[in-house]
């Protein structure tokens, strides 16, 4: 059993063999907001695991959690990582710069960790594993990438015989119902954020979600499992939704294809690794592309498994606290047993990945242009295209912008190399018949 600071009072008794369930574990949680509140919900259930303090912004609010003890709630985080009473801290506040010094200490008291905070584990996943393992306590963090799915175990564990060559997934469920929104509804992106944040998806501040960050911490766990390699956060390229228009999604739509915020990794060249999130179009067929709502899903291929693809919804209170309870019973149902619980969900990396700049990585476009609506315009964007080795799969005139009365012009390009892209853009751009370039999007 684990010399946890208060294994006097909690001596377990029990053998592998007979889990001792009258002596509950005792557990301290930061944080009671949607997912804390969830978690609340689901543990009040039970016998064999007690609350002794929950830590929350404000003792003032009011909250109906049946059975929950206001003696039990204190606004100082602090006193739930060093009281001794507790064995188990779940950190379900989210952010790094409160958290990260909690689990710290949380470890160093000799206290588990479960969380379901994505940016610690992608920031600082390294660093605490290492103490982790130092005091020989777990971090368990499945809450953290696409809520309720389960795809750190299987991804660690079940996909081990595997050499990973691709991730792609869905992995925020804020601009998975936005775009799902936009595209059946015909919202625009202001009405979808509204109900995306009054029904529970969306991160306190939405920027995150939007802004393509919260999936960016999730590829980038996934892909560090996926590959053993520690990401820096720093390389990995990161664009959002908040250009797309309904304009785009309904002219995608047209062409056989839906757009999604896809966080994407796969070994490329040269031992590089390519990982980034933007948005994509999607062909109709593709497995993703069914994808709606706040659902979630991480579609991977294996070398020796093929496709594989996990579904669920990613985002909401009951989903992620489905993940986080999960990791809590698989470290007290061995605290129970009076064994040491199941290893940490350690990352296991050798050293950084050299990630792959975006602008040498290869793609089909999605390009829609504003143009002046007389002859000859497409064929010299065909010149342009030309000139750079663009290769074009289609190009067609898509009526006249409401906005401004210019001809909308889509063209979808064949894969290339991103800087051609970029450069045949921008003689495009240069010609007096361009007005304006309205959107460039990858397709998957
Ligand atoms: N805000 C996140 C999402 C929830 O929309 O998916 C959990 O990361």
């Amino acid at each position: 059993m684990l010399d946890t600071p208060n294994s006097s009072t909690l001596a377990h008794t029990a053998t592998s063999d007979s889990p001792d369930f009258s002596v509950p574990i005792v557990l301290g949680m930061i944080g009671l907001g949607t997912v804390g509140t969830g978690v609340y919900k689901i543990l009040s259930r039970r016998t064999d695991l007690v609350f002794h303090q929950i830590a929350v912004r404000s003792l003032k609010k009011e909250r109906d959690l049946p059975g929950l003890d206001s003696e039990r709630l204190t606004d100082n985080a602090k006193s739930i990582v060093s009281d001794p009473a507790i064995q188990v801290v779940i950190e379900v506040m989210g952010g790094v710069d409160e958290a990260r010094p909690l689990v710290i200490e949380a470890f160093k008291n000799g206290k588990h960790v479960i969380t379901a905070n994505k940016e610690l584990i992608a920031k600082h996943g390294a660093e605490l594993f290492d103490l982790a393992k130092a005091r020989n306590v777990r971090l368990m963090f499945e809450g953290a990438v696409a809520a309720g799915i389960p795809i750190i175990m299987p991804l660690k564990l079940s996909l081990a015989a595997n050499n990973i060559l691709e991730i792609a997934g869905i992995l925020n469920g804020t601009t998975n119902y936005m775009l799902t929104q936009m595209a059946e509804e015909n919202w625009n992106y202001e009405e979808a954020l509204l109900q995306a944040q009054k029904k529970g998806f969306a991160e306190a501040d939405p920027t995150s979600d939007v802004g393509g960050h919260d999936a960016a911490y999730k590829i980038s766990i996934l892909a560090s499992i996926a590959f053993k390699k520690r990401i820096d956060m720093k390389h990995v390229y990161c664009k959002g939704i908040t250009s797309v228009t309904a304009t785009d999604i309904q002219l995608a739509e047209s062409l056989g294809y839906t757009i999604k915020l896809i966080g994407l990794c796969r070994q490329a060249e040269a031992g590089q690794l390519d990982i980034r999130v933007h948005p994509v179009l999607v062909e109709h067929d593709h497995p993703l592309a069914s994808i709606k709502n706040e659902n979630n899903a991480i579609w991977i291929k294996g070398d020796a498994v093929g496709d594989v693809m996990f579904y669920g919804k990613g985002a909401g209170e009951m989903p992620t606290a489905s993940a986080v309870c999960a990791d809590l019973l698989a470290v007290t149902t061995d605290l129970h047993k009076g064994n040491d619980p199941i290893p940490s969900m350690e990352i296991e990396t050798t050293g950084f990945a050299n990630i792959l700049p975006v602008t040498e990585t290869k793609n089909k476009y999605f390009v829609r242009l504003h143009t002046a609506d007389h002859p000859g315009v497409i064929g010299l964007i065909g010149t342009a295209c030309g000139e750079f080795g663009v290769s074009l799969e289609s190009i067609v005139q898509h009526g006249i912008h409401e906005e401004d009365g210019t001809a909308s012009i889509v063209f979808i390009t064949h894969e290339l190399a991103e800087k051609q892209m970029l450069k045949a853009l921008d003689k495009i751009k240069a010609d007096p018949a361009i007005q304006k370039l309205g959107c460039v999007l990858r397709i998957l």
